[in-house]
Parts: structure tokens; C-alpha cells; sequence
């Protein structure tokens, strides 16, 4: 084992957070095992989102759908609403038909085979080792993003992540421990949080300096080589804020394909990269009221312009839209942009 790995699994030991989903190293000496489902779950929310804004949705969760026999019996539109402002609802859907899957072929029970873990839904190479490694102390090596920051600084790999794939598979082999892999992981995650921020590391604090080539080289500023930055498309649309009556307005399921589907939410125009005229979504007076809301996605920038409709025509057509009353409106239930909508909409 290199020093910085054994260094490494130090620091964690001292430093390493306690989470809803972790067993310490000093809790695992006394006997605890990880419970592979809170492994799963908290891997699947992690994805994409800091672990600060998950532990509270993770807790909520694990109190809902206490197991997979649970969660295999959920409803999906009850698992979007609970996803709602986490944001890639992919990883919900997939969660739910992973659960089914469990349910139906696996005992319901996490397999521990690494073939078979990359078989199921929202299941890919990083989720299957993080599982593999935590869950089940097999000899794994997980990279994320995090861990790739942290080789990259170590190793003083001087090309942006996404050309340095495979050197950094090949580095990591030389750090990951053959038992503990699943600690060492946690603890380069941790420590990739505290000490080797992806901006103004604490160099000073950092238990492996000595044996970090980019703080020899004096080069940490420099690496991870920033890659060119792509500049996000814009795209513009309308979205419809609709009174039936002063107390009540309606929402709309999104269409199960495509981007925030199956999700409640405003209606909404089309989404285009050039502006266009409104077309109206049913019968209503129509204001547009000079607002607009912005929201980023991972692939483009979103500007809707909000239009607010009064006296809308009773004969709407309610297998489509849903009027919610205010007194019974859940801001939570709708994803992050909606909730962005309701918010500047009702600010008149
Ligand atoms: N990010 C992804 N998985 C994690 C974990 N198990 N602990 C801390 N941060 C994480």
C-alpha cells in the first residue's frame, strides 16, 4: 500500500463525515455492516448533487420506502414528486424500475456480481463499484468526477479530464487498496470536499502535499487543465400561469418523454432556439405580464416568459390540465423551474 493511500485512510478515520448511509471505519471495527439498499439509494442521489442536499431527501426517503419490497410498490408519479427539485429524474424513474427488477428476479436483494449490477437500470460503472466496494467490501476502483480531480492533482496529469480517462484509471489502480476499497473511496470523496476543492484547495491542511506532484510542482492552481468552455444554447418559450378562479389554477403532467417528463408542472410552449409567436394552450383572457424565468438544464438555458390567464373557459379540458387549489398546493411537488414560475408569478 503507497503511503498516500495509507495516509489517506488516516485522515479518513479522523476526519471522515458521518452520513445516513455510512458505516465508520470505527463502527465497522465494532461489527457494523453497511445496508447495501441505503448504499444504492444514496449512490443513485449522490449523482450530480452535493451531499448536503441529500441527506435530507435521503432520509425522507429511506422513511417512506424503507426497503426494495417497498419501493418496488411505488407509484412513479409518487417518486417524481418526492424528486422534485433534486433535478435529473431519470435517476428516479430508473430507481423504480431497478426496484421492480430486484423485486421480481433478485429476492429483492442487491446482487453483489458486478455483471450483474451494470444490468440494471440506472446502474453504470461508477454505481456498480461504489455498491461493490461499500456495500460489500469487494476490491473495486470507483472514480467520480471528484476522484478524478484529486488523481489528476496527485499524478499532475496535465491534459483536461476528459482526454485523461484512462491515465486516470491507471493512476487510481496505483492508489485503490486491495482491501478497504470501498473506505479508501469514501475517504478520497471526503477529502476531495475539505481539502482538495476543485478552487482554492487547502494546501496547507493536506495530509499528502509531500507526495502531491502538482504542490511540488507548484501547479495546483493549474490542474485539472480547465477544458474550453461549450457555450450553453438558449432557448425561449411560454408558460402559463392560469386562474380558474381566485383560489384555484391549473397545473399539467408533462408528457412521459422527454425533458422534465412526467413531471407536474405550467403549462408550457415549445421550447426554440429562435422566438416565436404565442399559441395559447386553451380559451382564457391573457396578460402578458413582462416576466421571465431563467433556469439552466445540463445541455441548454431556459428563458420562459410568463403569461398569466384569467377567465379561463370552463370547458378546459380536464383530462389534461389539473386546477389545484392554493390551500391544497404543494410548492415542493413541482420540479425546481416550476417552482421558480409559481414563485415570480404570484409576485404581482
Ligand atoms: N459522493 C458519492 N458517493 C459518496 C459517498 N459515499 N460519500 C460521500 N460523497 C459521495
Amino acid at each position: 500500500m503507497s503511503i498516500i493511500t495509507k495516509t489517506l485512510l488516516k485522515w479518513y478515520l479522523d476526519n471522515g463525515r458521518i452520513l445516513p448511509w455510512r458505516v465508520s471505519p470505527k463502527d465497522a471495527k465494532a461489527g457494523q455492516t453497511p445496508d447495501p439498499y441505503k448504499v444504492w439509494i444514496s449512490e443513485i442521489m449522490l449523482q450530480q448533487t452535493t451531499v448536503n442536499t441529500v441527506i435530507p431527501y435521503f432520509k425522507k426517503f429511506i422513511k417512506k420506502w424503507n426497503c426494495i419490497d417497498k419501493l418496488s410498490q411505488a407509484n412513479e408519479n409518487d417518486i417524481l414528486a418526492f424528486w422534485a427539485g433534486l433535478g435529473y429524474y431519470a435517476r428516479g424513474r430508473n430507481l423504480l424500475k431497478c426496484a421492480r427488477e430486484l423485486a421480481e428476479k433478485f429476492d429483492s436483494k442487491i446482487p453483489n456480481d458486478k455483471e450483474v449490477l451494470l444490468g440494471l437500470p440506472g446502474i453504470g460503472e461508477y454505481t456498480a463499484s461504489a455498491i461493490r466496494s461499500i456495500a460489500f467490501g469487494e476490491s473495486e476502483v470507483v472514480i467520480d468526477s471528484n476522484i478524478e480531480r484529486v488523481v489528476c492533482r496527485i499524478f499532475c496529469i496535465k491534459k483536461p479530464i476528459k482526454q485523461s480517462k484512462k491515465n486516470i484509471k491507471k493512476y487510481a489502480h496505483l492508489l485503490f487498496p486491495e482491501y478497504n476499497s470501498g473506505d479508501f473511496a469514501q475517504a478520497l470523496m471526503d477529502f476531495a470536499n475539505f481539502i482538495c476543492k476543485p478552487k482554492k484547495p487547502n494546501c496547507t491542511l493536506c495530509p499528502i502535499a509531500k507526495s502531491c506532484l502538482s504542490f511540488q510542482n507548484d501547479e495546483v492552481d493549474n490542474i485539472p487543465i480547465k477544458p474550453t468552455k461549450k457555450i450553453k444554447p438558449l432557448k425561449k418559450g411560454y408558460v402559463f400561469f392560469a386562474k380558474i378562479n381566485p383560489n384555484m389554477f391549473l397545473l399539467e403532467r408533462r408528457p412521459s418523454e422527454g425533458i422534465l417528463g412526467g413531471l407536474l408542472g405550467f403549462p408550457t410552449s415549445t421550447w426554440d432556439e429562435r422566438k416565436f409567436e404565442t399559441t395559447y394552450p386553451f380559451e382564457a383572457k391573457w396578460t402578458h405580464i413582462n416576466k421571465v424565468v431563467t433556469h439552466q438544464f445540463s445541455h441548454f438555458k431556459l428563458e420562459l416568459e410568463i403569461v398569466l390567464g384569467e377567465k379561463v373557459d370552463p370547458q378546459f379540458d380536464n383530462s389534461k390540465y389539473l386546477a389545484i387549489e392554493d390551500v391544497n398546493f404543494d410548492l415542493m411537488a413541482l420540479p425546481t423551474l416550476m417552482r421558480k414560475v409559481y414563485i415570480k408569478a404570484i409576485q404581482i
